[in-house]
């Protein structure tokens, strides 16, 4: 309780000292400055069709940056000022692309969208990416489709791992690739799919094994995985550590040179 007055006392005097120093023009400008704001909000709409999710994807300079899924509306906050591609798209639907500039501190809402059937025949490719390891899936992942032509598809995956390729080629090979940081980059052949059928995927990454991160002077702990390097040998050659592996032992040892 003693503490309690004492802090309570404490905090008057400072309070009556603030206000005593009103004068100060230091004092003045606390708690006037303003955060800035340097992102905005895409809202928009699309005509629901029957049971079909509809994928809106959000590219800057041909980068695939963010993707949402959506029956009808759909809207992407905390967007970076700048301009920007919509592509909407839904299976066997023509894609619709719309050219956005996101201001900062605002809403910008676009006009609502009818999305039109594809004349021609396309495949579709769904799945789910997950952990070989732990088999928990992982999110927010760049996924490329190649058909033959080289043309390339690309998605990303959802929180849950799952991600959505619509309208590719029917009846082609297909490439996927993954390259996500800390997993082996995988490659996965995908089967010809006939028209208008889904073809449902479950793909897996290796998780690459973690280095140890060392102090300078410091060395490796037994059982943990040496970093790849070169060193020069006796003659001033070269030696990589990476020419050795698999097939010898390696020993280092330090030569002091002769003098
Ligand atoms: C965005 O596009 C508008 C024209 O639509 C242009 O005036 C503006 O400079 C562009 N902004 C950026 C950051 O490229
Ligand atoms: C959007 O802008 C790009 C150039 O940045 C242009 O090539 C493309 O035709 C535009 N798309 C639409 C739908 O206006």
């Amino acid at each position: 309780m003693k503490r309690i007055q004492a802090l309570l006392a404490l905090s008057l005097l400072l309070f009556a000292g603030l206000n005593c120093g009103t004068e100060n023009p230091v004092e003045e400008t606390v708690g006037t400055s303003t955060v800035e704001i340097s992102t905005g909000t895409l809202r928009g709409e699309v005509q629901s069709i029957d049971g079909v999710l509809i994928q809106v994807r959000l590219l800057r300079d041909g980068q695939l940056l963010t993707q949402t899924e959506t029956q009808a509306t759909y809207e992407l906050a905390s967007i970076e000022a700048g301009n920007y591609t919509l592509q909407i798209s839904a299976k066997g639907y023509e894609t619709k692309e719309v050219n956005v500039t996101v201001t900062p501190g605002q809403v910008v809402s676009l006009d609502k969208v009818a999305l039109v059937a594809l004349a021609t025949p396309v495949s579709h490719l769904r799945g789910v990416l997950r952990d070989k390891a732990t088999g928990e899936p992982i999110g927010e992942v760049n996924l490329q489709l190649t058909d033959k032509a080289g043309k390339v598809y690309e998605t990303l995956t959802t929180g849950a791992g799952v991600f959505t390729f619509e309208n590719l080629p029917v009846e082609q090979a297909l490439t996927l690739t993954i390259a996500h940081a800390g997993y082996e980059e995988t490659e996965v052949a995908v089967h010809p799919i006939p028209a208008a059928e889904t073809l449902e995927l479950r793909v897996q990454l290796t998780r690459l094994p973690e280095q140890e991160k060392l102090d300078p002077g410091q060395g490796l702990s037994l059982g943990s995985q040496a970093p790849a390097f070169e060193l020069p040998d006796g003659n001033g050659k070269l030696k990589a550590l990476a020419d050795y592996v698999g097939n010898k032992n390696v020993v280092i040892t330090f030569y002091r040179g002769g003098w």
